[in-house]
């Protein structure tokens, strides 16, 4: 079991994550000796520093290639978009294995989760800049590009523009937001008054658990503590997702006022955006922005000359790590440790960021509430349902003619999406990521809102030509990968299901698999620690549930090995000159 780290107390103006990732950028990984020097300029112990870096997924203690390609093998922008066998072109091309670098050190072929950008096809980050619409002659140019060292400033630009393709405005998006609207007219209203708006819109939070919001900072503002703390969680792990993306790209002004109303409320005078790794490539538009707003004095001391109201906002880039976006994970990160999620409770907001109250929340939840500042609670719930008022923003992606963003009104239907996505011939809809629901025809009449299909924003279509088994197996290697170690049913419940699933596509699947399938994905399910693991296996037990021939029809063997037997005594037999039946257990 991974040790808890102390808090780091000594505070630093440069936060450990950012220190590691210069060291890297300078060297391309980071040494047993940078490790001893950041210890020593943190004053903290070589062991912290090394479980930091063993932690996250963007740091490498080998050396890196001076190009360095993260693939995304996301179901939608990997599977679903042949990045497999993109990849594998890529590497032929190169002459580098995927997961390695190449001896010169020219490059290194690497693959990572959904890096947000699944509306762009195939998709992947080169020294972290993505590139989007992958295909089998854009491979080979980028490859030649790399074979000739050219820089990437001399690369195309049209590879490297991420556009935000959206095909349908609501409540939120269609609104022009004006530079400190929203944070003028809350600075004339008392924060209990402001609060009482927020309750009135009834908004939940709109990261996937609904949590009522205004609730949330209630408890916050009469939390006692040193200090108050307001975190934006921009860390948009769950692949399928992007539409953060877009709201940190293009509406992230309001985002700023609403963090800084909440602040207002609950007597915070920091706020923390935790922003995914995989949009480092975004900082400067979001740093650009915050400047402005200390210049306008929205942000800083005496903000709008309130001389008793002082808050400002940091950001702070992960490093690859999904299980960062569960809220108290994404503190310890903040906190410059390995994000293994905490016991709750207590639950962050009264024991959050160095254990005082902190709000967590989601960018499309700030964007919400600086909304509802400025047009009232009764315009919010103008639309919605009952319990799930507003709108939501959809990232649709898959198997349909118009993937991008989505903004609808809570209560639409499956059917109708996938109707305005033009997507013909479904066999099944994903909602909510990995981590959601499975659904199939029958419940395509089904609604999206937290009184029957919640969902963080991800809406996965899959046409009918799709093996489903495949996408479980996609799912299931997310998870096991991204199981943060801490608990056992979930470390080794992810892995046990990744093995059972690749013994089935192997052809050596049987009846016993499944039934070992569904007693692992109960356990993992019941009794790991985090949402993670309560979480993770959901998409196999609604596989089990509404498509069991995906995966019966592959199993019809009384009994096959977990391992491939021939292979596993392959050196055995080599080495002892012996093939005969009894060498082979036959
Ligand atoms: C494994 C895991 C990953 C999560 N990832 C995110 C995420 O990327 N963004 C997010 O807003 N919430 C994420 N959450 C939910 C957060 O823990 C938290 O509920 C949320 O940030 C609260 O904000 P909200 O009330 O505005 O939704 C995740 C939860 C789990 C268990
Ligand atoms: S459930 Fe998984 S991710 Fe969560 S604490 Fe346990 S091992 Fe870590």
């Amino acid at each position: 079991m991974n040790q808890r780290l102390p808090i780091n107390s000594d505070s630093k103006s440069e936060h450990l994550l950012h220190r590691l990732y210069a060291l890297q950028q300078q060297c391309l990984h980071i040494s047993p000796e940078a490790i001893r020097q950041v210890a020593n300029e943190f004053n903290l112990p070589v062991s912290q520093i090394t479980a930091v870096v063993a932690f996250y997924a963007f740091f490498y203690q080998q050396p890196c290639g001076r190009y360095h390609i993260l693939f995304s093998n996301c179901t939608s922008c990997g599977y679903l978009a042949d990045g497999e066998n993109l990849l594998l072109q890529f590497s032929q091309h190169l002459d580098v294995a995927p997961g390695k670098t190449r001896l010169d050190g020219l490059v290194s072929l690497g693959e990572t989760s959904c890096i947000g950008l699944c509306d762009h096809g195939a998709a992947m980050l080169i020294n972290g800049l993505p590139i989007i619409e992958l295909d089998a002659n854009r491979i080979e140019q980028i490859a030649q590009l790399i074979i000739t060292e050219t820089p990437l400033t001399n690369w195309p630009t049209e590879w490297f523009q991420v556009n935000d393709i959206v095909h349908k405005q609501g409540l939120m998006l269609s609104e022009n937001f004006t530079v400190g609207s929203s944070l003028k007219r809350a600075l004339a209203s008392s924060a209990d008054d402001l609060l009482a708006i927020i309750e009135e819109s009834a908004l939940c939070g709109r990261g996937g658990a609904g949590f009522n919001t205004a609730k949330k900072w209630r408890i916050c503002q009469q939390a006692s503590g040193s200090a108050h703390y307001v975190v934006c969680n921009a860390d948009e792990g769950e692949p399928g997702t992007f539409k953060d993306r877009l709201l940190l790209r293009s509406h992230v002004e309001a985002m700023f006022e609403g963090m800084a109303l909440c602040a207002y409320i609950i007597g915070a005078e920091k706020g923390f955006i935790y922003l995914r790794g995989e949009y480092r490539y975004l900082l400067p538009h979001l740093q650009a922005v915050l400047d402005q707003y200390r210049q306008l004095g929205l942000l800083g001391n005496h903000i709008c000359g309130d001389v008793a109201f002082n808050f400002d906002i940091e950001i702070i880039v992960g490093a690859g790590a999904y299980i960062c976006g569960e809220e108290s994970a994404l503190i310890e990160s903040l906190e410059g440790k390995p994000g293994i999620p905490r016991v709750r409770p207590p639950f962050p907001v009264t024991h959050g960021y160095l254990g005082q109250p902190t709000v967590v929340n989601n960018v499309e939840t700030f964007i919400a509430a600086a909304q509802i500042v400025l047009h009232g609670s009764d315009w919010f719930r103008s639309v919605g349902t009952e319990q799930s008022t507003g709108s939501k923003i959809l990232s649709v992606s898959g198997d349909c003619q118009l993937p991008g963003i989505y903004e609808y009104p809570f209560g639409i239907s499956v059917q109708q999406v996938l109707h305005d996505c033009e997507a013909k011939e479904v066999q099944a809809v994903q909602i909510g990521g990995p981590a959601g629901r499975l659904i199939g025809k029958e419940d395509f009449n089904r609604r999206i809102s937290f009184e029957d299909l919640s969902t963080g924003g991800s809406l996965l279509i899959f046409g009918k030509h799709r093996d489903l088994l495949t996408i479980n197996r996609n799912f299931a290697h997310f998870f096991a990968h991204e199981s943060c170690g801490f608990c056992t049913p979930c470390r080794v419940g992810t892995k046990l299901l990744k093995n059972n699933l690749d013994k089935i596509a192997d052809g050596r699947g049987t009846q016993q698999d499944v039934v070992e399938i569904k007693q692992l994905s109960d356990l993992i399910q019941r009794h790991s620690h985090c949402g993670l693991g309560h979480t993770a296996a959901n998409h196999m037990l609604d596989s089990l549930q509404h498509f069991p021939q995906a995966i019966e029809d592959l199993t019809q063997q009384v009994f096959a090995p977990p391992f491939a037997l021939d292979e596993a005594i392959k050196d055995a037999c080599r080495i002892t000159h012996r093939d005969d039946a009894v060498a082979r257990l036959k």
